[in-house]
């Protein structure tokens, strides 16, 4: 079982990390055999699990079941959960429902979106290790009003270089940046000592993640993603494609790039 700090050097070492998601047992035994080094339970499940059409509905049950569900199949991988919409409006509720997605689910280490620094130093006083995620935050969609993307002007890119900071020094052990300039994600990946994930970030992040249904081809075509299933025969080689792409630094090329 790979543990926070194997990610923690492949960073050190200069690797790159692999990180899918995945909501079920048999995707996330796939994905394990593969060698990804992260698995995401994320709550994109909510649009690719559940249709509906953002993630604000997804609640903790569903994000503890499905997280039971892959915990269950994973022998290697590290596995990261994500708190939904309103599970974390302060610090006890944070540390109570992250608790649960740990100790019912089976989670490795939680995620939240935004500069929550008040959550997180609360969970990592528990042992609760905590992913940040900047840049796009899908749990915010009615007030951002559309998924566009992030820190286009000086102004907004120096909020999120902050904000990424700040969250290191509040304790976070790893940070998803989403839909940034691939500049903007390069700068925050080089000044943190955590590792930086990014999905829509360019290929300068300590890692990459995407929505497995997108990476799958099954999902609208987006620019930030690659269908890694177009020259492939079966799910499992075009995940060990997507994890040598990674791996190489091939994926993302410039065309999936801001
Ligand atoms: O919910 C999710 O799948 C995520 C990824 C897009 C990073 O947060």
């Amino acid at each position: 079982m790979l543990t926070i700090n194997d990610i923690a050097a492949l960073k050190q070492a200069g690797e790159k990390i692999a990180c899918l998601t995945a909501y079920d047992a048999s995707f996330a035994a796939i994905i394990d055999q593969v060698g990804v080094e992260v698995i995401l339970v994320g709550d994109s499940l909510g649009m690719v699990v559940q249709s509906h059409q953002t993630t604000v509905p997804v609640t903790l049950e569903n994000m503890v079941y499905h997280t039971q569900c892959v915990s269950r199949a994973v022998k290697r991988s590290y596995l990261v959960a994500d708190l939904p919409f309103m599970t974390y409006s302060n610090p006890a509720d944070a540390a109570a429902n992250a608790a649960r997605l740990m100790q019912q689910g089976g989670a490795h280490m939680v995620k939240l979106e935004g500069p929550r620094y008040d959550c997180i130093s609360h969970l990592v006083e528990q042992g609760i290790p905590v992913c940040g995620h900047l840049g796009l935050l899908p749990q915010s969609i009615h007030q951002l009003g559309g998924y566009a993307v992030q820190g286009k002007l000086p102004k907004e890119a120096g909020k999120i270089q902050e904000q990424a900071i700040k969250l290191q020094e509040a304790g976070a052990s790893m940070l998803v940046l989403e839909c940034v300039p691939s500049g903007l994600a390069k700068l925050i990946s080089s000044e943190l000592t955590i590792p930086v994930i990014g999905i829509g970030a360019g290929v300068d992040t300590d890692g990459q993640v995407l929505v497995l249904y997108d990476m799958l081809g099954m999902g609208k075509r987006l620019k930030f993603c690659k269908n890694f299933m177009a020259d492939q025969h079966s799910i499992q080689s075009a995940i060990e494609s997507y994890f040598q792409a990674v791996k190489k630094a091939e994926f993302p090329g410039l065309d999936n790039t801001y």
